[in-house]
């Protein structure tokens, strides 16, 4: 009988690994999920209690094991077979020419077909499968021997565990990180007092990198697959290759080509120098091979690389000009960020102004003064970024840059924590911090209260109003009214936004706090989980970290905030003026909308995307990005895009913005109640 059981466990196991990989490869590789998040969680977690209950079918490749590995002391070396060579750069078309010339001269050829691909910015890595199993995984190092970082590749979800056909091959690529999850990786960071990255694939580099594979699991990486280690397949043609590489499922860029000769090369180079911008990620050039896999081999390599490939770079765009002044920003976490002031340059299309300088040992380390001259670009294409300073053109000048050893809104100390890039004003009070506490707890992701930017926010403050977030309920119109800038009517529209967020669920009032280490994801959990503020402001330490996801120093933060004293009067005046402490759980479940999902396609009229997707959750629906036939409605504004023959194909309701609003009215939120 046990045996019995055992066997239709493993046949279940099996059936769901499989199922699960398939998931995994439709979601991460090629972006159209089949299933939304719940029920996928829901087959992890069937997974996760049968390999639990049955531990002789556990196995190191299930879905379930991808973050299991324990931190190591140091990386092993893994020698390359095949060894992983670097490429020839071309600077100029006329470089380019030349390797053309020098194909055509080798290899005999009048005109050479080429292929060109993408030049990814990000870390070349290899991955050896054995019967369809990925076992190892190395960096580059020297091209002979790299550092064997098999734990943190399995991390990347866009990377199968098992490939559908048992081969045993050896495939190569580039882990990257696109810029908006960079964006948001720094500013994490620069939050918590961390260093900064460079630039993605500075990021990239650091978290592939990691000895704590669970550090690298948090780290948003991806991977495109550009070629072959070893290998016994029957290939011709690198564009075969490549092919081939997307049909066993693993990532592979999709803006490829074949071009025919070198105009056709130097088209695509010129296409995308172009259109670069509009990627989500980072690229510095394209890399032209020899398309003929037969030609390659004849071409050959160097020492250093083959003859077959070049890379056609650039020019990264870059502008000189002058630091006016540094002067410095308070967060709202008391860290003091040191900004420069510049001469204004455009770049990639934008004016640039000001440059954070992140810290004071960046400024050390760049050696950069007051004055001095310097080169910006945009790191990511977006951040504007002091490269390094051009010494030459230094007159004497120039003036140091000293961090304020005292807070310049309130005075007090500042002071460097050990572990902190950060230097901080720990003033509770400081008037910096409490106006960008406002501003965040007025957020559009946090209480959402609408005319209380920094001006209105540093306005109120001054005029002794506000306090901090609590007094904010307390404001009456004529004393909005009386404000600088502040008219009737837009006092008006501040006191009915202040109203309206009274009513948001905890989460987002958790978020507004602005408790340290407490992102919007946290805060959701926390809410979820004890669903009152009271209920979380008497959970120990322990109590919190045993929440999925949140770790000791969430906990410690959580337990420091409520046991500080500014905490508690504010909280007792939100309290007192109705605030809502309540997370709409059971509501919720049963929710109007509960178990429908949308997904929006098209800007909509009334709404924004964060509003339209808060009025369907609050009902208890969800919202997804992306259409599948688990989708209920799809809701199209202007503009709708390719989501909406996706709906006709899957045979998904569309819904116009009027019956939207009909649902939504005919649907009171879980939390009204
Ligand atoms: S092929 C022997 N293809 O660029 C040929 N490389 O500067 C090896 N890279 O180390 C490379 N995208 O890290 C190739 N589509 C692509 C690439 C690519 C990015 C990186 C790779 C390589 C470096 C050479």
């Amino acid at each position: 009988m046990a045996k019995a059981d055992l066997e239709k466990a493993r046949e279940n196991v099996t059936a769901l690994r499989r199922e699960i990989d398939k998931h995994n490869y439709y979601y991460h590789v090629l972006d159209q999920p089949l299933i939304d998040d719940q029920e996928f969680d829901r087959l992890m977690r069937e997974l996760e209690q049968l390999e639990e209950a049955y531990p002789e079918l556990q196995d190191p490749d299930s879905p379930t094991r991808r973050i299991g590995a324990k931190p190591l002391e140091a990386f092993e070396s893994l020698e390359h077979k095949v060894p992983m060579l670097g490429l020839d750069n071309a600077f100029s078309e006329e470089e380019l020419a030349d390797f053309d010339a020098r194909v055509r001269k080798l290899t005999g050829l009048k005109t050479v077909e080429y292929f060109c691909e993408l030049k990814i910015d990000g870390l070349a890595v290899s991955l050896q499968y054995e019967g369809g199993i990925f076992r190892r995984g190395s960096t580059r190092g020297d091209g002979y021997t790299g550092e064997d970082i098999t734990q943190n590749l399995r991390t990347i979800r866009q990377i199968p565990l098992r490939l559908p056909e048992p081969l045993t091959l050896e495939a190569r690529g580039e882990v990257y990180i696109n810029r908006k999850a960079f964006e948001k990786l720094n500013r994490r960071r620069e939050e918590e007092g961390l260093m900064v990255f460079a630039n993605p694939r500075n990021a990239a580099a650091g978290s592939l990198r990691q000895l704590d594979p669970r550090l690298t699991a948090k780290r948003p990486l991806r991977i495109f697959l550009y070629g072959l280690g070893e290998h016994n397949l029957e290939l011709t043609r690198q564009d075969k290759l490549l092919d081939y590489l997307e049909k066993i499922q693993l990532p592979v860029n999709p803006h490829r080509r074949i071009c025919s000769g070198l105009e056709e090369v130097w088209r695509y180079c010129s296409r995308w120098q172009e259109e670069k911008q509009e990627l989500p990620y980072e690229i510095d050039g394209v890399v032209v091979k020899v398309n003929d896999l037969e030609q390659q081999k004849n071409l050959g390599t160097t020492a250093r690389s083959p003859r077959w490939a070049v890379a056609y770079k650039y020019p990264p765009e870059e502008k000189m000009t002058r630091v006016l002044d540094i002067s410095v920003n308070i967060g709202r976490t008391g860290a003091i960020t040191p900004v420069a002031l510049l001469e204004p340059v455009t770049l990639s299309g934008t004016t640039v102004r000001r440059a954070s300088l992140h810290n004071e040992d960046l400024i050390a380390e760049k050696e950069i003064k007051i004055g001095d001259t310097i080169i910006v670009h945009k790191a990511g294409e977006i951040i504007p970024e002091v490269l390094g300073v051009v010494k030459e053109k230094r007159t004497g000048k120039e003036s140091e840059f000293r961090m304020p050893r005292h807070c310049p809104s309130c005075g007090s100390d500042t002071v460097r924590l050990s572990g902190e890039a950060a230097r901080r004003c720990l003033n509770l009070a400081c008037p910096a911090q409490l106006v960008e506490k406002l501003v965040h707890f007025a957020s559009r992701r946090a209480m959402d209260i609408e005319g209380l930017g920094p001006a209105v926010a540093e306005s109120v403050y001054n005029s002794e109003l506000v306090r901090d977030v609590g007094d904010l309920y307390y404001l009456k119109v004529e004393q909005l009214a009386s404000l600088p800038r502040m008219a009737e009517k837009s006092a008006e529209n501040l006191v009915s936004s202040i109203d309206k967020s009274r009513g948001n669920p905890l989460r987002r009032l958790l978020f507004g706090l602005g408790i340290r280490f407490v992102g919007e994801k946290a805060a959701r959990l926390l809410a979820e989980r004890f669903g009152t503020l009271d209920r979380l402001r008497e959970a120990g330490e322990e109590e919190l970290i045993a929440v999925e996801e949140i770790g000791p120093k969430i906990g410690e933060a959580v337990v420091r905030f409520f046991n500080t004293t500014e905490t508690g009067p504010v909280l007792d005046k939100l309290k007192r003026a109705g605030v809502n402490f309540t997370e709409p759980v059971a509501q919720k479940e049963i929710g109007a909308l509960a178990g429908k999902t949308f997904v929006f396609s098209g800007s909509l009229q009334a709404y924004t995307r964060d509003e339209a997707a808060a009025l369907v959750e609050e009902r208890g629906g969800r919202v997804s990005s992306s259409i599948s036939r688990k989708t209920d409605y799809l809701v199209t504004g202007d503009d709708p895009g390719s989501k909406l023959a996706k709906a006709g194909e899957l045979g998904v309701e569309v819904i116009g913005e009027e019956r939207f609003k009909e649902l939504i009215s005919q649907a009171p939120a879980g939390n009204d109640v």
